[in-house]
């Protein structure tokens, strides 16, 4: 489930770009361009924290070289030669976003990178089981030939798959990605098992965010969730995060929980073990269980050992709507920022990415223009990319570690034709079935429907991936672009 690395990118990323913002050094005045392109980007680029001494030269240059430019232009040369292209990168990003530009000449803003397809626990509400994929992870020397991070505004070493802390060489390759890259901002989503002191001090004073996927306060419920889990090494490594908490403000720490019938007694109670642990965000998910049953609905073993859709509380409304009230109510009491899905009842909710939210969802969705997930595809079993965690799934958008670490290999699988036709049909007046129903259905309902990957190539005339076969689906109503439900 990813939407939580989402929302974690553009939280750690707005929290720490807002305060450039804020504390724009530089009046308009001092700017010394003539321009009013040019005078723009200024602004901006300054706004966005740039000093005045990297980007005035290169905007003196192209007000000498042509009269007679459009930003978007502008935005392409001064990306083509600055130094430090991650901030004029994000505006030509947002500049093809608003263009509505299928091809990109942008690089991805948020990148989620999963460096190993392996967890070290099985958590009995998540699609991941061992032995599913072959074990794969990202090594020293292959992360060492990425060409094209200085672009990134944003790097999170986890896309979904699985625990990027079960790579073996996690720590030299923060080291390195952390000296080659200081400009990035650096989030890292971890269940907290091997979340160990060495790694901990690897991370002080340089990772930005640490989201731990805490999801038990003890012992028995630890036990009950999250299969060939240690909670005796859980809670030492949580003694450790408090103690990092205590003495630094980086990383900042959130936590989060996925509740369920059987643990929502403990919301409160794990509120507390998180803000007492560090945390000054908590965040509470519902369980969303339609991925399991159709990923594995051929093995009747590992949806027996995995929750099924009746321990949503979508079965439990009432006594869930009290519950996060209750738990809403002790986070003013701490002074920790809570986070939990909107009340069932009374409240006037929306749908974003899939979800109910209490805020209505923007204009137009972005994502396919500024982020980039890099996974292990479930279905697949290959390298994919995707680009939100809202409703797009098992794109079929395939790559190859070596080559996408490559300049020409990124834009050859971030410029690919699946990418193109989401640009196309994400927003506007000719919607894919898929984006369509990311501002339609809620997915954590287990009532609600399930999307048909397979409709979105249909309706671009793409050839359908292979690894969605013909009666996928058989415990699950998968419903068609009209509305009807699919054979
Ligand atoms: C798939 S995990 C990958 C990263 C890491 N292993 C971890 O657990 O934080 C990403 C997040 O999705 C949540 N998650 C996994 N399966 C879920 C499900 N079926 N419903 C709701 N949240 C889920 C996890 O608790 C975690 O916060
Ligand atoms: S720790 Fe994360 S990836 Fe591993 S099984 Fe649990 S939720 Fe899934």
């Amino acid at each position: 489930m990813t939407t939580g690395l989402l929302r974690l990118a553009k939280t750690v990323v707005n929290k720490l770009t807002r305060p450039l913002f804020a504390r724009t050094p530089h009046a308009v005045d001092d700017c010394p361009l003539t321009h009013g392109t040019t005078q723009q980007l200024w602004q901006d680029l300054i706004a966005r924290g740039e000093s005045p001494a990297t980007i005035t030269p290169h905007l003196l240059q192209l007000e000498r070289e042509s009269p007679d430019f459009g930003r978007y232009q502008a935005l392409r040369t001064l990306h083509a030669r600055v130094a430090q292209p991650h901030q004029v990168n994000y505006l030509l990003a947002q500049e093809e976003f608003q263009r509505g530009a299928a091809e990109m000449t942008a690089y991805p803003t948020y990148v989620l990178m999963d460096i190993s397809n392996i967890c070290t626990v099985e958590c009995k509400f998540c699609k991941y089981t061992h032995d599913f994929q072959d074990k794969r992870w990202l090594s020293l020397e292959e992360m060492q030939r990425f060409e094209w991070l200085q672009y990134a505004l944003y790097l999170n070493f986890t896309a979904g798959t699985a625990e990027a802390l079960s790579n073996p060489q996690f720590i030299p390759i923060f080291d390195y990605i952390y000296k080659k890259y200081p400009h990035l901002i650096f989030g890292l989503l971890t269940n907290g098992r091997t979340l160990s002191e060495k790694i901990l001090n690897a991370l002080e004073g340089r990772l930005h965010e640490l989201h731990v996927s805490m999801n038990a306060s003890n012992e028995q419920d630890y036990n009950e969730i999250i299969a060939n889990g240690s909670w005796s090494l859980f809670a030492r490594n949580m003694k450790h995060v408090q103690a990092l908490a205590r003495r630094t403000k980086k990383p900042w720490v959130q936590a989060s929980f996925v509740k369920m019938r059987w643990n929502l007694d403990r919301a409160v109670a794990d509120l507390e073990f998180a803000f007492e642990h560090g945390a000054t965000k908590v965040l509470f998910h519902h369980f969303y269980p339609h991925y399991i049953q159709d990923l594995h609905s051929g093995d009747s073993r590992v949806l027996a050992e995995k929750f099924g859709p009746q321990q949503s509380l979508y079965f439990d409304k009432e006594k869930a709507d009290d519950v996060f009230a209750r738990v809403r109510e002790r986070g003013k009491e701490l002074g920790v920022d809570v986070e939990t899905p909107p009340p069932f009842a009374g409240a006037d909710t929306h749908i974003t990415w899939g979800a109910r939210t209490s805020t209505p969802p923007p204009s137009a969705c972005a994502y396919p223009w500024t982020h980039m997930f890099m996974l292990w595809g479930w279905k697949s079993r290959r390298e994919e990319i995707t680009m939100c965690c809202g409703l797009a799934s098992d794109t079929g958008i395939y790559f190859d570690w070596h080559e996408i670490m490559t300049k020409d290999g990124l834009f050859k699988t971030w410029n690919s034709p699946t990418m193109q036709a989401y640009r196309r049909t994400a927003n506007g007046r000719r919607v894919n079935p898929v984006c369509a129903l990311c501002r339609t259905i809620d997915r954590f309902d287990p009532h609600s429907i399930y999307p048909d990957q397979r409709k979105f190539f249909e309706f671009n005339d793409l050839p359908v991936p292979p690894h969605f076969k013909e009666g996928k689906w058989p415990s699950l109503t998968v419903i068609a672009v009209d509305g009807k439900e699919a054979a």
